[in-house]
């Protein structure tokens, strides 16, 4: 007789596991703005909470779900949360959390059309979707990766692919404010660091054309060969977007490949304040958009677009033996050959129900709010004495500075550092802080459509309260 599987479950066991989780689910996103966003413990004291040895002895799914709750769920810091206003939010959208949930307990696999053909053409209509927001022609295409990271990499390999010169002698351009996983795709891709040219960004924090092409003109006369430009579309730092239609003149003239890092801010093509600055956007050669940052996904889902959906197959397929069986019978796309992953899983599911359940119009509105409140955060912060708004509301995200008299700029940069950290010791909203024009900035990025004004208002006014609060006088020359 056939033993029982030691790893399952009776049908009304896994139901009743299941209630638990979605209880605990929506009792955690009911009560998420009441609580506070979460705590960086020290590493020794979650050591001390969390390390074990392998377990030995079962017990209960309840006993290890709650374990979660109370050990883990308030060390981490929620990145879901309405005042989670910090690098780039991720706020959720449920139906995308129960299409995980979905993909996962089918699991289903996404890598060839001999198994998972139905899933393919899943994927293949969200990407048409995207394709046609961007305004991208019928032969372009892409796939669902883990996120922006591996977006930008699998774009850039199909970029190299084109260019037999690219690895010996080739040349690529991009700013200074370029997202740091586009200098870390051109390092797995075999470019030598002599080979990246980073231009400093203009007083918007976009690529200086003039620069650009006159670099190009003597990276030519130097015997380089010029390859590919990347363009931002939507800075992490400022939300700046790069003159995409003269960066496509230029690049067409040049025949040069235009990829733009839309990871967080292409999907803004759905709002006025996008369709505005992303213009151009349809000219590209490729582009990555992240689904799990302004398409309010679960993470990890990240999309690599290609003008040229072939361009992928040439940059990744490779047939093995053990694979052979997937090239007869009905002709499909294998997603395995477009990218680096084999198994894939259903990535596109939840973007699929997401859009089907809630129509775009509801995406459409709720980055229009996000919009809205970048603004808010903008006036708030204009009509306080001593705050400098460093780079305006733009694509959602506000660039700003404390910036009292009396201090050197060390001093000022350093106060605005310790702000981030005040607000992560407050646990009510949290902001971060970078450097533009070499001096600290904070940011503000407003991308959950569940914040209110009240929340950024009051993040704002904790923000001044510990500013005014700092021991000034200790600092002052
Ligand atoms: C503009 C931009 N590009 C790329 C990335 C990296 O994306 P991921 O974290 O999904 O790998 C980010 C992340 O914030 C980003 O803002």
């Amino acid at each position: 007789m056939r033993p029982e599987s030691p790893l399952d479950f009776d049908a009304e066991t896994m139901r009743q596991m299941g209630y638990r989780v979605v209880d605990a689910l929506v009792d955690y996103w009911q009560s998420l703005p009441a609580r506070p966003l979460g705590k960086r413990p020290p590493r020794e004291a979650l050591e001390r909470l969390l390390n074990e040895p392998t377990p030995q002895q079962p017990q209960s799914f309840e006993a290890v779900l709650d374990e979660f709750l109370q050990k883990v769920l308030p060390n981490i810091v929620k990145v879901d949360h309405p005042r989670y206003f910090a690098f780039v939010p991720a706020p959720n959208e449920y139906v995308g959390v129960l299409a995980d949930f979905i993909s996962a307990g089918m699991n289903v696999f996404v890598g060839t059309w001999m198994v998972g053909a139905g899933a393919t053409q899943v994927e293949r209509v969200v990407i048409r979707w995207l394709c046609d927001w961007f305004g991208m022609p019928a032969s372009a295409g892409g796939l669902f990766v883990s996120g922006g990271s591996v977006a930008n990499l699998v774009c850039l390999a199909a970029a190299r692919q084109q260019y037999p010169d690219a690895l010996a002698r080739g040349k690529v351009y991009y700013s200074d404010q370029t997202h740091s996983c586009v200098a870390r795709a051109w390092r797995i891709l075999g470019l030598r660091e002599e080979q990246l040219c980073v231009l400093p960004a203009d007083e918007n924090f976009q690529i200086p054309l003039g620069a650009l092409a006159e670099q190009i003109r003597r990276d030519r006369d130097a015997g380089w060969t010029p390859f590919c430009v990347v363009a931002n579309a939507g800075t992490t730092n400022t939300g700046a977007v790069d003159p995409l239609n003269a960066l496509a003149d230029l690049c067409e003239a040049e025949g040069l490949w235009l990829h733009a890092d839309g990871a967080y801010g292409a999907a803004a093509i759905l709002t006025e304040e996008g369709q505005q600055r992303l213009q151009g956007i349809h000219r590209l050669h490729s582009l990555a958009v992240d689904p799990h940052k302004w398409l309010y996904q679960p993470m990890m889902a990240g999309c690599a677009i290609v003008r040229e959906f072939e361009h992928l197959r040439t940059a990744f397929r490779i047939l093995p033996p053990y694979l052979q069986d997937k090239e007869r019978g009905a002709a499909g796309v294998d997603l395995c050959d477009y990218g680096v992953e084999l198994s894939r899983n259903f990535r596109a599911l939840k973007l699929w129900m997401s859009l089907k359940t809630h129509g775009v119009e509801a995406f459409r509105q709720a980055m229009e709010w996000n919009l809205h409140l970048a603004r808010v955060a903008e006036q708030t912060i204009r009509n306080l004495p001593d705050w400098e708004i460093i780079s305006p509301a733009t694509m959602g995200i506000l660039a700003f500075r404390y910036e009292p008299p009396r201090l050197r700029p060390e001093q000022v940069d350093a106060l605005n550092r310790a702000l981030v950290d005040a607000m992560l010791n407050d646990g009510f909203a949290l902001v971060s802080s970078t450097v533009l024009r070499g001096r600290v900035a904070l940011r503000m990025c407003t991308l959950n459509p569940r914040a209110t004004e009240a929340d950024v208002r009051e993040t704002v006014r904790r923000l001044n309260e510990f500013a005014a609060s700092y021991p000034l006088g200790e600092m002052t020359t």
